[in-house]
Order: structure tokens, then sequence, then C-alpha cells
């Protein structure tokens, strides 16, 4: 009897969360504590207005490139005017401020480290100045 109450104790203790360890005040806000209604509302933005031709997962195709490892092109002078000028971007069918939001979740979510902190107001001048020639704008950026 003691016996099946110990390993009834034990098997609590088990299924318990460890106490939480001291707050890590200085690290990275996890990716999971990111609102779930904004990303859902992104999940469901990439799927209507990009997935289809960037595929499912961002990993692109022949014809049209990943959209992994954007930081790459991000650091690049002239690469963040870039990436809210090419015409995916500019011609969404997608409020301002909901393209920033889904252009953050494509940075955390695709192999990028950070999102890139668009506004509603960059994503808007983007848009105002579409790329011309969008092939030789990222030919220039290399
Ligand atoms: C009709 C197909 C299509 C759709 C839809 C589309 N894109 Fe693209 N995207 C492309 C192509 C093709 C390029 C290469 C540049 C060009 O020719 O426009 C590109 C380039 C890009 C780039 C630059 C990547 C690089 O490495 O140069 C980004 C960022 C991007 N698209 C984001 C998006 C986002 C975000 C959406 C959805 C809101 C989207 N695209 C929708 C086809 C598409």
């Amino acid at each position: 009897m003691r016996r099946a109450l110990a390993a009834a104790l034990l098997a609590i203790g088990l299924a318990l969360p460890a106490p939480a360890a001291a707050a890590d005040r200085s690290a990275p806000e996890p990716v999971a504590a990111r609102d779930a209604a904004a990303d859902a509302l992104a999940v469901h933005d990439y799927l209507l207005s990009c997935g289809g031709c960037h595929a499912l997962d961002g990993s692109g195709s022949e014809h049209v490139p990943a959209l992994r490892g954007l930081d790459r092109l991000l650091a690049r002078p002239g690469g963040r005017a870039y990436l809210v000028r090419v015409p995916g971007v500019t011609n969404a069918p997608l409020s301002d401020a909901r393209l920033a939001a889904l252009l953050d979740w494509i940075f955390v979510n695709f192999g990028n480290r950070t999102p890139a902190g668009f506004s509603a107001e960059e994503v808007a001048a983007g848009r105002a100045a579409p790329l011309v020639d969008p092939i030789a704008a990222r030919a220039a950026l290399e």
C-alpha cells in the first residue's frame, strides 16, 4: 500500500512542471511567446498571398526565390527598401499593417533570426515606389 502511494506521488511529481528557473530577462523573447492570434492571421495571409509562389515552407522554386535567409538581404545597403518594393509585396491584397506583420512573421518563421520590425509606414513607402525591374534590383544587392 505504502509502495503504491509512493509510486503515485512520484508519478504526480514527474507530471508537474519543474519549478521555473530564475527568469533570464536578457534572453530574447521566444517565438512561442508571440501573439497567437496575430501569428494565425499571418499564416492565413501567407498561404493566400505568398505561399502559392514561394512554397508553403518558404523554400521557393526554380523560378521563385526562397524567403529563407532574408536577414542577409536586410543587412545589405538598400536591402531593407528592396524587400518592401518587390512586386509580390507591393501587390499583395493586404493592408500595410497586415503586410508589415506578415513580413515579420516570415522573418521569424523561415529560418531568419529575428523579426525585421517593418512598420506599416515603411511598407506604405515601399508600395508607393514599386520596383520596375526587380531582377536588376536584386542583382545590384549581390
Ligand atoms: C505570383 C507569384 C508571387 C507571389 C504571389 C509572391 N511572390 Fe514574392 N517573389 C516572386 C518572384 C518571381 C520574385 C523574384 C523577384 C521578381 O521577379 O519579382 C519574388 C521576390 C520576393 C522577395 C525578394 C526575395 C529575394 O531573395 O530577392 C520577397 C521578400 C518576396 N517576394 C516576398 C513576397 C511576399 C511577402 C509575398 C506575399 C505577400 C509574395 N512575395 C508573393 C513571386 C511571387
